[in-house]
């Protein structure tokens, strides 16, 4: 290792020669609803349907490279860098990706994790952008995250754009009191937003602690801004007995004062932002009828990112960390899912000797389009970079941003 020319901090590197900024794509034309990648095998980069959108920066000869060689590539890097390279893997990334994750998990764990690997000088986040930048502001500036690639966003977060709701909420608050509204975003969200809520006095939840952090919020206001995603915000007020068509409203940030009256806003407990995720608002309840009626007994399981009717209809909801705890730890039988399909299928895979069947309640294979993006031909380039010396692919959030989001992100991470 000492033969290599490693930088230890991102100043000592050379300039990163491709751009290190996401641009959130233009909604609904660049990421309709129905997007689907197809197949979720791994293929090489050049074959991918969809790779002109994804980020074009990578050398060419990435891209005939097939998994097996990529894994080769991968690996090199891993066992030349040891404890210096920390690579995180949502659960939701294809499996010649999180194979090489030293962690998996759902966004809270993986938050966490990050916080928590002092000694790592490169962090890779294979994950979406959102995630990313939540762990560079979560370990030292000296600490590098990365993120594969930089096309790898989050429709969701990106319906909640900074400007709307730095404006909805001069328009929300002369009506109802500031000091009295709490706004909290899900992590699903640009940094710019985590600052926003950290100077506004809320906090960042995810799907794993929305519940406690809701009741945090109830206990320093009466009202709260939940965004982006409508979905988590109305599942888990209901939990918490507000009644969504008596205390919550929709705020349509397209529309002046959120398309509601004074009488509406001040009515309400929860502002729901009028965002959703693309792949979990496909589920749908005659999904659920239909494998209840063919696996008499079966167990439904979904994230709280779909419809309320969903959520009620199934057996249990929660994160994606507790979909997976939820089969592995219950009792042999048929599990019908509700989410992304990587996780689905790998889940499968790895109970069924348990006596276990599990299937996703969406027969149309539709992985998360954006988590898709982070191919192991993105994973190499990246990773061999680091050993030729450079950091590529840094995801980097300005100081005063920074500074505010930390402190939403830290109440995230201790209300639990
Ligand atoms: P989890 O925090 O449950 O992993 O969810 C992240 C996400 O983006 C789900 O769509
Ligand atoms: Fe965003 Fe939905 Fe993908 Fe999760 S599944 S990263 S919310 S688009």
């Amino acid at each position: 290792m000492s033969s290599l020319h490693l930088p230890r901090t991102p100043e000592s590197a050379a300039a990163p020669p491709v751009a290190t900024e996401y641009v959130a794509p233009r909604l609904p034309e660049d990421l309709p609803d129905a997007y689907c990648e197809g197949d979720i095998a791994t293929i090489p980069l050049v074959q991918e349907p969809h790779r002109a959108s994804w980020q074009t920066e990578i050398p060419e000869r990435y891209l005939a490279m097939d998994a097996d060689e990529l894994a080769d590539r991968i690996r090199g890097v891993k066992a030349a860098l040891g404890e210096r390279l920390l690579i995180l893997g949502h659960h939701y990334q294809r499996d010649d990706v999180i194979r090489f994750a030293d962690f998996r998990g759902d966004s809270f764990k993986l938050a966490r994790q990050a916080a928590d690997h002092s000694q790592a000088d490169f962090i890779l986040f294979c994950g979406v952008h959102f995630m990313a930048e939540s762990a560079d502001i979560l370990t030292r500036p000296d600490q590098a995250v990365m993120l594969p690639n930089l096309a790898a966003g989050c429709s969701m977060a990106d319906m909640a754009q900074p400007q709307d709701v730095y404006a909805s909420w001069d328009e929300l608050t002369s009506v109802v009191p500031a000091e009295r509204t709490i706004p909290v975003t899900y992590m699903n969200s640009d940094a710019k937003l985590k600052a926003f809520v950290g100077r506004n006095g809320g906090a960042v939840c995810t799907s794993s602690n929305a519940t406690a952090v809701l009741q945090w919020a109830f206990q320093r206001g009466d009202r709260v801004l939940f965004f982006p995603d409508q979905h988590l915000g109305r599942n888990t007020g209901k939990k918490l007995g507000i009644d969504p068509r008596d205390a919550m409203a929709l705020w349509n940030p397209a529309q002046r004062m959120g398309g509601l009256t004074a009488e509406q806003i001040e009515r309400s407990k929860i502002l729901l932002w009028q965002g959703h995720c693309s792949v979990h608002v496909r589920f749908k309840v005659d999904q659920i009828d239909k494998a209840r009626a063919q696996h008499p007994g079966c167990k439904v399981v979904v994230h709280p990112e779909c419809t309320e009717a969903v959520v009620d209809a199934a057996d249990a909801d929660g994160s994606t960390e507790f979909i997976i705890n939820y089969v592995k730890n219950g009792p042999p039988g048929v599990y019908a899912v509700g989410t992304e399909i990587n996780l689905v299928h790998r889940l499968h895979e790895e109970v069924k000797d348990q006596g276990k069947t599990v299937f996703c309640l969406d027969p149309i294979i539709c992985p998360c389009a954006t988590m898709y993006r982070i191919h192991p031909a993105y994973q190499a380039w990246v990773l061999e970079e680091l050993v030729a010396g450079r950091i590529v692919n840094q995801i980097r959030v300005d100081d005063d941003t920074r500074e505010w989001a930390n402190l939403a992100l830290q109440r995230m991470l201790e209300i639990v």
